[in-house]
C-alpha cells in the first residue's frame, strides 16, 4: 500500500508542468468529482488489523464545500489521505473526476495528485529556510517544465490571492500562525487543483485567526473551488454546506448545513 512521507507529499504537490494533462481528466462534468464505493482501509500492525475505513460510500459534487467531523481515531485523516491520493484503499473504488484511481500504479497516482489535488495540513509544513514566495513556488520547481518567470508569477499571484502581498519575502519564522497557513493555502492552490483538501487547517490557530482562514476558504468556495475540510470544531464545520460525521471508519451522518446559499451558481447543480 502506498503511504508517503512528508517530503514526498511536498514533492508531489500540484504542479504547473502537469497541467497540460488536466483537461482530459476534467471532461467528465456529468459525474460527481469524487465517488467512493465500499472503500475500506485496513492497517496491519503486527497481528492486529485496524479497520481505519470500514465501507465508505460517498459522492461529492464539483464546487461542493464539505466538512468531515468525528472523534479522534474515527478515520478522518485516513479518508483525506485516500481522497488526496497520498494513500490507496485496501478494497473498494475511488473515482476522481470520473476516473477510477484504485488500480493506478504509484507513478500514475502521483500524476493524478500532481494535477488534481491541493493539500493543506494542520502544521503548515512550510520549509523554514525558504521565504513565502519560494515555498509556494516549490511544487512548481519539483515538477519542472515551467519557466522561472511563469513559476514566480504564479506563486506571487497565489500569495496575493490569500492576502499576503506584503509578506512575500518573509520566511516562516517571520510569519504569524495565520500567515503561515495562508502561505500553505497559496502553495496548495499553486496548480489550480480540482479539489482542495484541508486536514484540521485551523487546529494550530486561535479562534480569531482561524475565522480569518475560514473566510478565505469561504471565498475560494464562492469562486468555485471544491473544498473538503476536516475539523473537530463545530463553528469551523458550519462554514461548509455539508457535514459528514465519522465513527469507527464509517460515515454515520451526512447533513446539509444551510450554508449552500454561499455556493456559486453551478452549471451542473442537477447533475445527479
Ligand atoms: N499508519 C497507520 N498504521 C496503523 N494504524 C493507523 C495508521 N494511521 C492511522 N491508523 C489508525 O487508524 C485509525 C484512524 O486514524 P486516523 O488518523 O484516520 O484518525 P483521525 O479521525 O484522523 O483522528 P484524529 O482526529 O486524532 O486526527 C486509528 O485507529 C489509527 O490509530
Ligand atoms: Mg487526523
Amino acid at each position: 500500500m502506498l503511504k508517503l512521507r512528508l517530503t514526498e507529499k511536498l514533492q508531489t504537490m500540484p504542479t504547473v508542468a502537469a497541467e497540460a494533462d488536466k483537461p482530459a481528466l476534467q471532461t467528465r462534468m456529468d459525474k460527481p468529482i469524487i465517488r467512493l464505493k465500499e472503500v475500506k482501509r485496513v492497517y496491519k500492525v503486527g497481528v492486529e488489523r485496524i479497520r481505519a475505513l470500514d465501507g465508505i460510500d460517498l459522492d461529492i459534487r464539483r464546487n461542493e464545500y464539505v466538512a468531515v467531523m468525528g472523534a479522534s481515531g474515527s478515520g478522518k485523516s485516513t479518508l483525506m489521505n485516500i481522497l488526496g491520493c497520498l494513500d490507496q484503499c485496501t478494497s473498494g473504488i475511488y473515482e476522481l473526476n470520473g476516473h477510477n484511481t484504485t488500480r493506478l500504479s504509484s507513478g500514475s497516482l502521483a500524476h493524478v495528485r500532481n494535477t488534481q489535488i491541493g493539500f493543506v495540513f494542520q502544521s503548515f509544513e512550510l520549509l523554514p529556510r525558504l521565504n513565502a514566495l519560494k515555498n509556494v513556488e516549490l511544487p512548481l520547481i519539483y515538477a519542472g517544465g515551467a519557466t522561472w518567470l511563469a513559476r514566480r508569477t504564479r506563486a506571487r499571484e497565489k500569495l496575493v490571492r490569500v492576502g499576503l502581498s506584503e509578506r512575500i519575502k518573509h520566511r516562516p519564522n517571520q510569519l504569524s500562525g495565520g500567515e503561515k497557513q495562508r502561505v500553505a493555502i497559496a502553495r496548495a492552490l499553486s496548480n489550480n487543483p480540482s479539489i482542495l483538501l484541508a486536514d484540521e487547517p485551523t487546529g494550530n490557530l486561535d479562534t480569531k485567526t482561524s475565522e480569518g482562514v475560514m473566510k478565505l476558504f469561504d471565498q475560494l468556495h464562492q469562486e468555485g473551488q471544491t473544498i473538503i475540510i476536516v475539523t473537530h470544531e463545530e463553528h469551523v464545520a458550519r462554514h461548509a454546506e455539508r457535514i459528514l460525521q465519522m465513527r469507527d471508519g464509517q460515515i454515520i451522518s451526512d447533513e446539509k448545513t444551510g450554508s449552500d446559499r454561499m455556493s456559486p451558481p453551478s452549471q451542473e447543480a442537477d447533475d445527479e
